[in-house]
C-alpha cells in the first residue's frame, strides 16, 4: 500500500468512525425505527395464523423447483471430484468418458472457458459466492473434493457413469489438514470488516480476583448442509445472455456474481429462484452453478446440474468446527465481574466466514469486565460458510453451558442467575436496547415449562433405567436489515395491488407473512394483494439470510406504500375529501386513504383511480439505509428450556419436552413463526445430539458424506416442541418485529447440554453428546 493509499485509508477510517457516533448520538426521530410503524398496535391480518399461501402448490407437485423447469434439448451435468486436499493433477484421463453412451461434453481446465474467480461474500454488496478461488482455470488443487471435471450427457445416469470412468492422478504438496498443527499459526478474526477481538477492562485480573469462577473449553464439530432440495440450477444461453433458475437465497447477488466471473453486465444475467427447498445459508454461489453455465457455454445446450448428495459435501461449504474458551468470574450473589469468551475456528484462506461465536457474549450479560476473541487457523478443505445462525449457534453452546456450570458452582438457579445479569444497556457497545423483554421470557417459560420440578441436585431423578434432568439456556440472534431493499407497489383501479420484490421463498412463508403485512398497511384484504418475487430483474437486492428478509421487504413496502401516497394524492379530483392533503396527514384503511384522526375524510383507491382516469399506479421505492442498527442495540431472544431421559445402561440420550419462550418483537404470523421456532430448534436438536462432519484429518476428506452416516434428527427424535412469544412490539423496528428464523437453533445445544448434566451429573463439552460420551 502506497503512503496515498495508506493515509486515504485512515481518512476513511475516520469519517467511518465520525458518521457512527453520529448515528448513535443522532436523534431517535431522524433514524429509520425513529417513530414507530403504524401498524404497530393496528388490529389486522398481522399475528393470526395464517397457512402458508404456497402449501397446496407443495403438496401437489406444482411449485417448480430449479431442477424441474424443463428447456428445450437440455442435457445432464455431472461432476468429478479430487481426491488430494492439495497439489496438481500430474494426468488426467477422459478419454473413456468421452466414449462413454450419451456424452456430449467433457469440460476439464484444458477446455473451460477463461473466467475471473467468483466474487466472495461480503467482499461487495451483491457478491454472493462462498469462496474465491477460481473456477477450473488450471491444474491446481486446493481442497479434497474440489471439481475437477464435469461431464455432459444426455441423461443423468450416462452423464454419472462417464465421470466415473474419468481417472486423475496427482502430485500432491503437502496440505494443512490436521486442525491441532493449523492452531500453531492463527490470525485474528474479522467479520463484516471489523475485528472479532473486543476488550473492556482487564478481564483477565477480573477473573483472577473473582471470588467465584469458572474457566472451561468447549468444542464444537463441522457440520454439513443437508437441505432437502440438493443443490441445483437449470440454465440457458441466449447469445451472451445467461437465464438460471438456481435454488438460490439471492437472485440480485447471484446476478451480480455470475456476471462478474463470464465478464457480464448483470442485466445479461437472469436468476429465478421460485422456491429453494431448504437453503440455511448454503445456497449462495459456488462452483456447480459457474462450471454449469460454462460447460453450457461450450457445448451449446442448455444445462441441468443437481449435486448428488455427496457431491454436496464436496462442493458447498458448511459449519466449521470451534474450541471455545469460556471463563466467567462472578460475586456470591452471582454478578459477572468478568466474561471471557475467546477461541479458535478452522477456515479456509479464500472465503469470508470465521464462524463469529463470540457475538452472543457481547450483549447477553452485565458485566465490568469483558474480553472476546476469534482466531482463525487456516486449513486446506472446503470453504467454510454460513449455516443457520453461523457463530450463534455454536457460540451460545459454550457460553450457555458456562453459565450452567457457574450457576451450580454458586448454587443459584440457572434462571435467576441469568436474571441476576441482565443488562440495562448493551454492555459492551453502551446503546440502548430497541426492545428486550428476555426476563419476561424466562418469568413466563419456567412457569409453563414447570421449572420448579427440576431436581437440584443432579443425577437425582430417575424412573427405572431413565435418568431425567432439565436444563435452560439463553437465545439470542442479532436483528439486521441489509441495504438495498426496494418494492414496486402496483395498485390497480379494481382496488388490488401487487408488490414486486428480489426475494426468496425457502419454505419460511415469506410470500404469505408479505401478503399479510402488506395488506393490512394498505388497507386491503389479503386475496386483493399478490406478492412476486424469486427473480433477478425484480427491485432491490433482498438477501434471505441473517433472519432479515422480512425486514428488509417491510421496510421497501413501507416506503413504496408512502410513494403511493403521494402518488394518489395527486390524483385526487377538487372535491375530495381529502383534496388538499399532505402524505404525512394521510394513512390507509379499508380500501383507500382517509385523514389521520380524522377517518370519516376516506376516499377508496377505486375512487380515486376511476375518478383520474387511471388503470393503474405504480411506485417504485427504497428502503432507507438500515442506520436503526447503528443507534440500538437490536437482537432477538429466547430463553430455551429441555427436559432429558439419559438411558443409565446404554448412555442413550431422549429429549423428552422441549420449550422455546420467545422474545422477537411482533410476530406476524403465528403458525409460520411458530414452524420456524421449531424448525430451528430441531436443527438445534441435531446440532446437540448428533451432527457431525467426519473430517479426515490424514487427507482432509470428509468421510461421511451421506445422510446414512451423517445423522440429523428424524420423527423419533423429536418431541413435542411447544413455542410461545412475548408478543411485544420492538417500536423501532418494521411492523415490530424481530427475525425468527436462526434464534430457535441458539441455545438449545446448551439447554439439551445442562439437562443431560442435571440428569447424570455428567458435563460433556464437546459437540455432539451421543451415548459413548456418557457411559
Ligand atoms: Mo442464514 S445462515 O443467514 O441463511
Amino acid at each position: 500500500m502506497s503512503a496515498i493509499e495508506q493515509a486515504a485509508k485512515k481518512v476513511q477510517g475516520a469519517a467511518q468512525t465520525v458518521m457512527k457516533k453520529a448515528v448513535e448520538m443522532a436523534p431517535d426521530g431522524w433514524l429509520p425505527g425513529g417513530k414507530p410503524d403504524p401498524l404497530i398496535g393496528r388490529a389486522g391480518l398481522i399475528g393470526q395464523s395464517i397457512s402458508r399461501l404456497d402449501g397446496p402448490l407443495k403438496v401437489s407437485g406444482a411449485a417448480r423447483f430449479a431442477a424441474e423447469f424443463p428447456m428445450e434439448g437440455m442435457v445432464y451435468a455431472a461432476l468429478a471430484y479430487s481426491t488430494v486436499p492439495k497439489g496438481r493433477m500430474a494426468s488426467l484421463d477422459i478419454d473413456a468418458a468421452k466414449a462413454s453412451a450419451g456424452v456430449v461434453l467433457v469440460m476439464t481446465h484444458l477446455n473451460a472457458p477463461r473466467m475471473k474467480p467468483p466474487p466472495l461474500f461480503m467482499t461487495a454488496e451483491k457478491a454472493a459466492s462462498g469462496d474465491s478461488l477460481p473456477v477450473m482455470q488450471d491444474d491446481r488443487v486446493e481442497w479434497n473434493g474440489q471439481p475437477v471435471a464435469l461431464v455432459l450427457a444426455e441423461t443423468q445416469e450416462q452423464a454419472d457413469h462417464a465421470c466415473s470412468v474419468i481417472r486423475v492422478t496427482y502430485d500432491p504438496e503437502p496440505a494443512a489438514t490436521v486442525f491441532e498443527e493449523a492452531k500453531a499459526d492463527t490470525h485474528p478474526g474479522s467479520f463484516q470488516g471489523e475485528p472479532l477481538l473486543l476488550e473492556i477492562g482487564d478481564a483477565e485480573a477480573a477473573l483472577a480476583a473473582a471470588p467465584y469462577k469458572v474457566d472451561v473449553s468447549y468444542a464444537t464439530p463441522r457440520h454439513n448442509h443437508n437441505a432437502i432440495e440438493l443443490h441445483a440450477a437449470t440454465l440457458r444461453w441466449s447469445g451472451d445472455h445467461l437465464v438460471i433458475h438456481d435454488g438460490v437465497q439471492a437472485v440480485a447477488h447471484a446476478a451480480w456474481s455470475i456476471a462478474q466471473v463470464f465478464g457480464l453486465d448483470e442485466k445479461q444475467v437472469h436468476v429465478t429462484s421460485p422456491f429453494v427447498g431448504g437453503g440455511f445459508g448454503s445456497k449462495t454461489l459456488w462452483q456447480h452453478q459457474i462450471l454449469a453455465a460454462a460447460a453450457a457455454k461450450l457445448a451449446g445446450r442448455p444445462v441441468r446440474i443437481v449435486l448428488s448428495r455427496e457431491g454436496v459435501y464436496r462442493v458447498i461449504g458448511g459449519r466449521t468446527r470451534t474450541e471455545q474458551r469460556v471463563a466467567i468470574g462472578a460475586q456470591a450473589d452471582g454478578r459477572f465481574d468478568a466474561l471471557i469468551h475467546t477461541g479458535v475456528v478452522a477456515m479456509t484462506t479464500h472465503n469470508a466466514l470465521p464462524e463469529p461465536f463470540v457475538l452472543p457474549a457481547r450483549s447477553a450479560y452485565a458485566a465490568s469486565a469483558f474480553k472476546v476473541d476469534v482466531e482463525v487457523a487456516h486449513m486446506d478443505m472446503v470453504a467454510n460458510t454460513f449455516m443457520r445462525a453461523p457463530g450463534e449457534a455454536v457460540g451460545t453452546f459454550a457460553l450457555e453451558c458456562a453459565v450452567d456450570e457457574l450457576a451450580y458452582r454458586l448454587g443459584i438457579d440457572p434462571v435467576e442467575l441469568r436474571i441476576r445479569n441482565e443488562p440495562e444497556k448493551d454492555p459492551t457497545t453502551g446503546l440502548p436496547f430497541s426492545s428486550r423483554h428476555i426476563v419476561e421470557a424466562y418469568r413466563t417459560g419456567t412457569k409453563r415449562f414447570g421449572w420448579s420440578a427440576r431436581p437440584e441436585r443432579p443425577g437425582t431423578r430417575r424412573e427405572g433405567e431413565w435418568l431425567i434432568g432439565m436444563g435452560c439456556a439463553t437465545a439470542t440472534y442479532p436483528y439486521y436489515r441489509m441495504p438495498g431493499g426496494a418494492a414496486r407497489l402496483t395498485l390497480t383501479n379494481s382496488g388490488h395491488a401487487t408488490v414486486e420484490i428480489a426475494a426468496h421463498e425457502m419454505g419460511m412463508g415469506t410470500t404469505t407473512t408479505q401478503a399479510m403485512v402488506t395488506a393490512d398497511r394498505l388497507g386491503l384484504p389479503m386475496d386483493q394483494v399478490a406478492v412476486v418475487y424469486g427473480d433477478s430483474t425484480l427491485p432491490g437486492t433482498v438477501l434471505a439470510g441473517g433472519s432479515q428478509q422480512t425486514a428488509s421487504i417491510g421496510a421497501a413496502v413501507a416506503a413504496a406504500h408512502r410513494g403511493l401516497i403521494v402518488e394518489l394524492l395527486e390524483l385526487l379530483a377538487d372535491d375530495s375529501p381529502l383534496a388538499g392533503l399532505e402524505a404525512d396527514e394521510v394513512g390507509s384503511r379499508d380500501g383507500g386513504l382517509y385523514k389521520l384522526g380524522a377517518p370519516e375524510r376516506f376516499a377508496s383507491y377505486i375512487d380515486i383511480l376511476t375518478q383520474a382516469g387511471r388503470d393503474s399506479v405504480t411506485v417504485e421505492a427504497k428502503a432507507p439505509p438500515p442506520l436503526e442498527i447503528q443507534h440500538w442495540s437490536m437482537h432477538s431472544y429466547g430463553a430455551m428450556f429441555c427436559e432429558v431421559r439419559v438411558n443409565a445402561v446404554t448412555g442413550e440420550t431422549r429429549v423428552s419436552r422441549f420449550l422455546g419462550s420467545f422474545d422477537c418483537g411482533r410476530i406476524l404470523n403465528a403458525k409460520t413463526a411458530a414452524s420456524q421456532f421449531r424448525g430451528g430448534i430441531i436443527m438445534g436438536l441435531g446440532l446437540a445430539l448428533m451432527e457431525e462432519t467426519q473430517f479426515d484429518e490424514r487427507n482432509g476428506r470428509i468421510m461421511n458424506p451421506s445422510l446414512a452416516e451423517y445423522h440429523v434428527p428424524v420423527h423419533m427424535d423429536v418431541p413435542e416442541i411447544d413455542v410461545i412469544w412475548t408478543d411485544i412490539p420492538d417500536p423501532h423496528a418494521p411492523m415490530g418485529a424481530h427475525g425468527v428464523g436462526e434464534i430457535g437453533i441458539t441455545g438449545t445445544g446448551a439447554a439439551v447440554a445442562n439437562a443431560i448434566y442435571n440428569a447424570t451429573g455428567k458435563r460433556i463439552r464437546d459437540l455432539p453428546l451421543t451415548l459413548d460420551k456418557l457411559l
